[in-house]
């Protein structure tokens, strides 16, 4: 049994699974605090993981039906995250790893996302493009096996859930603006707005900030439109640049499986479009979609794990990849 711990922004999340990959726990306690900020405030997020992991990791071991003494290994996400708030749950990985004796496997929360694809009961096998979309990354990794992936692309600028969010918050709705800007937009005309698809972008990189400026310009110029129909044509560029990125990247490695991963992979024109392009196309469950303990379970797996006296100083890493 693996137990996971996943704090790297604002839900604090806790998962046992077997080394089959299938889930028998995954916790994950929204704090909820956020929204009247209209984003995540770092140092409220990391105070609300230190009253929840403890709960969090006690209703996953019992929903798993297991105690502490059938652990055989304790995972924690190290990064790229909000750092006081991956520090909680690394901290109380080590401490429950250090007091038993057990092996600690430190997951880059990437990684994560990928092997969240490697979960049971259906395991999608590489290899296999995945497009991570969420309100922190917007990437697309080229996995090769289950230890680890090479990035094809990633945003210059805003993610591709930070775009939703910041596009919510111009149409007065509220936070977080994906799901709300999804609903206003069903209502509306997805080509009365011609929005950028950064298609200047060379190569397979992603960039929202035009996107983002051409929404602020056409509520300035257009004051009395549709709102649904900014709404529509605004996260129809979003989508359609998600897709033409993943289908040249596509193209150009000649894999034809693909995969999905972060918030935004729930956004349902985005699932529409990406099973259009024609490849096989593997879509987890919604909660294995945003940030979960189980996908970090999931990583640990294929991570070497450290031994008890080998961890106690690790640290956690705010962006790119670990720091070994
Ligand atoms: O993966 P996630 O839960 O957390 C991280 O950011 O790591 O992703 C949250 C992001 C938010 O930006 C949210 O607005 C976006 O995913 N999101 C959506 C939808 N549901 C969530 N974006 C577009 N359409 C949705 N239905
Ligand atoms: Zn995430």
């Amino acid at each position: 049994m693996i137990l996971a711990i996943e704090t790297s922004c604002d839900d604090t999340c806790a998962a046992v699974i077997d080394r089959s990959g299938l889930i028998l726990s995954n916790v994950i306690s929204s704090q909820g605090i956020h929204d009247r900020y209209g984003g995540v405030v770092p140092e409220i997020a990391a105070r609300h993981h230190l009253e929840l992991v403890d709960v969090a990791i006690e209703d996953a071991l019992e929903q798993a039906d297991v105690g502490l003494g059938d652990i055989r290994l304790v995972a924690a996400t190290q990064g790229p995250g909000l750092v006081g708030a991956l520090l909680i749950g690394l901290s109380e990985a080590k401490a429950i790893a250090a007091a038993r004796n057990l092996p600690l496997a430190p997951v880059d929360h990437l990684q994560g996302h990928v092997a969240a694809n490697f979960l049971g009961p259906e395991p999608f096998e590489p290899p296999f493009l995945c497009l991570i979309a969420s309100g922190g990354h917007t990437l697309l990794a080229h996995v090769e096996d289950r230890f680890g992936f090479t990035v094809l692309g990633s945003t210059l600028d805003d993610a591709a859930g930070e775009a939703f969010d910041k596009g919510a918050r111009m149409l007065g709705l509220g936070y977080p603006g994906g799901p709300a800007l999804q609903r206003l937009a069903a209502d509306g005309d997805p080509t009365a707005f011609k929005f950028p698809t950064a298609e200047g972008v060379d190569g397979l990189d992603f960039s929202f900030a035009g996107v983002k400026t051409s929404l602020l310009y056409a509520l300035r110029d257009n004051p009395d439109a549709p709102r649904q129909d900014l709404a529509a044509s605004y996260q129809a560029a979003i989508v359609e640049q998600l897709a033409r990125r993943t289908e040249k990247a596509l193209e150009q490695t000649g894999i034809d499986r693909l995969a999905v991963g972060g918030g935004v992979a729930a956004n349902g024109p985005l699932r529409e479009r990406l099973a259009r392009i024609g490849v096989t196309l593997h879509v987890p469950p919604r909660e294995l979609c945003t940030d979960n303990a189980a996908m970090i379970a999931s990583a640990a797996r294929y991570v070497t794990p450290l031994l008890p006296g080998a961890y106690l100083d690790l640290d956690a890493y705010a962006t790119g990849q670990r720091a070994l």
